[in-house]
């Protein structure tokens, strides 16, 4: 079993109660942050496939850090590249995230995928509220990209160049860009940011065309007419946010289809919701699910690979916007790689199996005063269930356990285990249980590595 590095130290977070209860739950998260013999990574890349996250710059360090560059070979910025966040006012720009982003895959061997340049959404106040002639918006348009293409000009790999320019009936949707500038905004989008930077890939991307259907026509037939006019296009990216069990059978046949016409295609940006709250038959079909959108990808030579929108629930965008919906990434929320992991690792060539202990125990605390605190302890199983459980940890610090509930506590000296109540030691596969304890302390109160088994 390999354990991925944590960049978390112990005396790093000796730094006050204040800190101590935020950063307890990432602490010992990173023991549980275990995953497949090989990294996703290294499978992908024996197949000559990309596989990619999409990732929040301020998130990349600790554990967070650790997956994201261990575990994937392609990075997408998630929102650090959108025009809203790179020129916020007019003029202004600002690169910081998109930077860090970048410097962090340059310092990982990882490729770029930049998202996005014209799209409908998240652009900025001036842009979007402004009133302008079509030689404006077009001049606009044109300065935009050549500013930021320019920018990463032989960093970035690839390029989503245009977002979801289509409707569901595979009509052009109403946009800014469209409306302003008629359909050939496409055409001279792609080909200004071919001018800026003839390396990266450009691509089309969009949603709901997985399958074969109206809309996955239409951008068949915009790419055919794009390659038959002699516009650059090099890919089209199937964003692919799935939901449970609705993985399209026609998936493998439109990849082929796109291929055929001369293009890369990549799945830009899969994620795969389920009602919450999630069970064991859940991520075993989205396990399923996970693993039939890399067998399509894997079958078809032009899929250049596989990029999740996020790698862990943790930093997910579907909770916010489909209420009741979640769990839709491979990793759960205390990085605890779920069945999706590791139907990915087996779709890309791995013979791992979840182990048997993918379960993780997080301690933090509730709360602290000038002699005592309430501390919790949270056991959280994915891909395993436990029957009957025991979680020890170490205090470093003279703690000393007063009164447990849910659980039943013994210390000796500084080791402390706790064993389940009668009535608590089921914890099944996607679920969790918590016990609390208080406890007596004294100049420090560090938080400790806490074990299940
Ligand atoms: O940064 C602000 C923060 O300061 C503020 O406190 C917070 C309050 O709501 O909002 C934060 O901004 C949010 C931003 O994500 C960063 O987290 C926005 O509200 C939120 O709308 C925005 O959502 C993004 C969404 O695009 C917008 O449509 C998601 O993170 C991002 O994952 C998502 O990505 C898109 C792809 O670009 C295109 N395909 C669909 C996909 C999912 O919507």
């Amino acid at each position: 079993m390999r354990s991925l590095r944590s960049g978390l130290s112990p005396a790093s977070l000796l730094t006050g109660a204040a800190t101590l209860v935020t950063l307890g739950a990432l602490l010992v998260a990173a023991p549980a942050a275990q995953a497949a013999d090989t990294p996703l990574r290294d499978l992908a890349a024996a197949k000559g496939k990309a596989i990619g996250t999409a990732v929040t710059g301020s998130k990349l360090t600790g554990t967070y850090g650790d997956i994201a560059g261990a575990q994937f070979n392609w990075l997408t910025p998630g929102n650090a590249m959108k025009w809203e966040t790179v020129e916020p006012s007019r003029g202004t720009y600002n690169w910081a995230e998109a930077d860090q982003i970048v410097a962090f895959a340059q310092a990982h061997n990882q490729q770029v995928r930049g998202h996005t340049l014209v799209w409908h959404s998240q652009n900025p106040g001036w842009l979007a509220n402004g009133t302008w002639t079509p030689a404006e918006l077009s001049t606009l348009l044109q300065d935009h990209i050549s500013t930021e293409v320019t920018r990463y000009k032989g960093r970035l790999a690839a390029w989503d160049v245009v977002n979801e320019p289509f409707n569901e009936d595979g009509t052009y949707r109403s946009t800014l860009w469209y409306n302003g500038l008629g359909a050939d905004y496409i055409a001279q989008a792609l080909t200004w940011a071919r001018a800026a930077d003839p390396s990266a890939k450009l691509y089309i991307n969009d949603y709901n065309v997985e399958g074969v259907n109206a809309k996955s026509t239409a951008l068949y037939n915009l790419v055919k007419s794009l390659k038959e006019r002699g516009v650059p296009i090099d890919g089209v990216g199937l964003q692919a946010h799935l939901i449970l069990g609705q993985v399209p059978a026609t998936f493998q046949q439109n990849i082929q289809r796109f291929a055929d016409l001369g293009v890369d295609v990549a799945i830009t940006e899969l994620d795969i919701r389920m009602q919450l709250p999630s069970t064991e038959a859940k991520l075993t079909q989205q396990a399923a699910d996970y693993k039939a959108v890399l067998d399509a990808c894997v079958a078809v030579a032009r899929c250049t690979g596989v990029t999740v929108w996020g790698f862990t629930d943790s930093d997910s965008w579907i909770p916010d916007v489909f209420t009741g919906y979640g769990a839709a990434t491979p990793y759960d929320e205390n990085y605890v790689p779920k069945p999706a992991y590791y139907a990915i690792a087996t779709a890309l060539g791995g013979t791992t199996t979840p182990p048997t202990g993918a379960c993780s125990a997080t301690y933090s605390v509730a709360s602290q005063w000038n002699t005592g605190f309430t501390g919790q302890v949270r056991i959280a199983c994915s891909g395993a269930a436990l029957s009957a459980w025991r979680v020890s940890w170490s205090f470093g610090a003279g703690q000393q356990i007063t009164q447990a509930w849910n659980a039943t506590c013994a210390q000796t000296g500084a080791a402390v285990s706790c064993v389940n109540a009668s009535y608590n030691g089921t914890v099944p596969n996607g679920g969790s249980v918590t016990f609390g304890f208080n406890a007596a302390w004294s100049g420090s109160n560090p938080v400790p590595v806490v074990t299940v088994g």
